[in-house]
C-alpha cells in the first residue's frame, strides 16, 4: 500500500490554473472536481477545462465527477485522457457498464460513495474498479470539516478490498489535512485528496510533502 497525494484544484486560483498545477510537482495526481449544480449544489468546470489541464499538466488527472447521469458523460473524460475517472454510485444507474467503459478507454475506473452511503452493497463491484473513493465530507465544496463518522467505513472498506486481493486503491476526499490524514491512513486509506490543505498553504509543494510524510508515518 503506497501513499499517494492528489491535490484538489478546487481550492486553487482558477485564473492561474497552469501555475497552480505546476506548483505541486511532488504530487502523484491532480484531483479535478467536476460539479454540475444538480448532483451537488455547486458548479465548477467540465470537459473543455479538463482537456486543457490534461495538456498542461505533467501529473495524471484524477477526475472526480459529481454529476447526474455519469453513465452518459464519464466515458468522454476517459477518452480525453484522464488517468482516472470516478463516478458516484448514488448517481449512476448502470455502474458496471460505465466502469467497464472507462477501463476500456484506458483510464482507471473509480467509484465514489457519499458519507451516508454504505460500502457493503458495493462489494460485488470491487472487481470492476481500480479505486474506491470514500467522501469524508458531503460533496460540493472545499474547506469543509472532516467527518469522523466515515472512519469506521474506511476500515470496513479496507477489509472488503483485502478480501478481493488488495489491488484496489482506497481514496479519501474532504477535510483531509495535517490534522486528519493520519487517522485516514491508520484506517486503511492510501490515496489522499487535499484541496484547502494544499492550495490554502503558501508553499504548496511543502504542504504535499508534509501530508505525505504524515500519512507514511501512520501506516
Ligand atoms: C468536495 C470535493 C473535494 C474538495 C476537497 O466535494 O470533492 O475534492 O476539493 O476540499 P478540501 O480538501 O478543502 O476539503
Ligand atoms: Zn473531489
Amino acid at each position: 500500500m503506497a501513499v499517494q497525494i492528489s491535490p484538489s484544484i478546487l481550492s486553487a486560483d482558477f485564473a492561474r490554473l497552469a501555475d497552480e498545477v505546476a506548483a505541486v510537482p511532488n504530487a502523484d495526481w491532480l484531483h479535478v472536481d467536476v460539479m454540475d449544480n444538480h448532483f451537488v449544489p455547486n458548479l465548477t468546470l467540465g470537459l473543455p477545462v479538463v482537456e486543457a489541464l490534461i495538456k498542461a499538466a505533467t501529473l495524471p488527472i484524477d477526475c472526480h465527477l459529481m454529476i447526474t447521469d455519469p453513465d452518459r458523460w464519464a466515458p468522454a473524460y476517459a477518452e480525453a485522457g484522464a488517468g482516472s475517472v470516478t463516478i458516484h454510485a448514488e448517481a449512476s444507474s448502470a455502474p458496471v457498464r460505465t466502469l467497464r467503459e472507462i477501463r476500456s478507454l484506458g483510464s482507471r475506473a473509480g467509484l465514489a460513495l457519499n458519507p451516508a452511503t454504505a460500502v457493503e452493497p458495493y462489494d460485488d463491484l470491487i472487481g470492476e474498479i481500480d479505486m474506491l473513493l470514500l467522501m469524508t465530507v458531503e460533496p460540493g465544496f472545499g474547506g469543509q470539516k472532516f467527518l469522523d463518522m466515515v472512519l469506521p467505513k474506511i476500515r470496513r472498506a479496507r477489509g472488503l478490498i483485502e478480501r478481493h486481493g488488495g489491488e484496489v486503491w482506497l481514496q479519501v476526499d474532504g477535510g483531509v489535512s495535517a490534522d486528519t490524514i493520519e487517522r485516514c491512513a491508520e484506517a486503511g486509506a492510501d490515496v489522499f485528496v487535499a484541496g484547502s490543505a494544499v492550495y490554502g498553504a503558501d508553499d504548496r509543494e511543502a504542504a504535499v510533502a508534509s501530508l505525505r510524510s504524515l500519512a507514511e508515518g501512520a501506516v
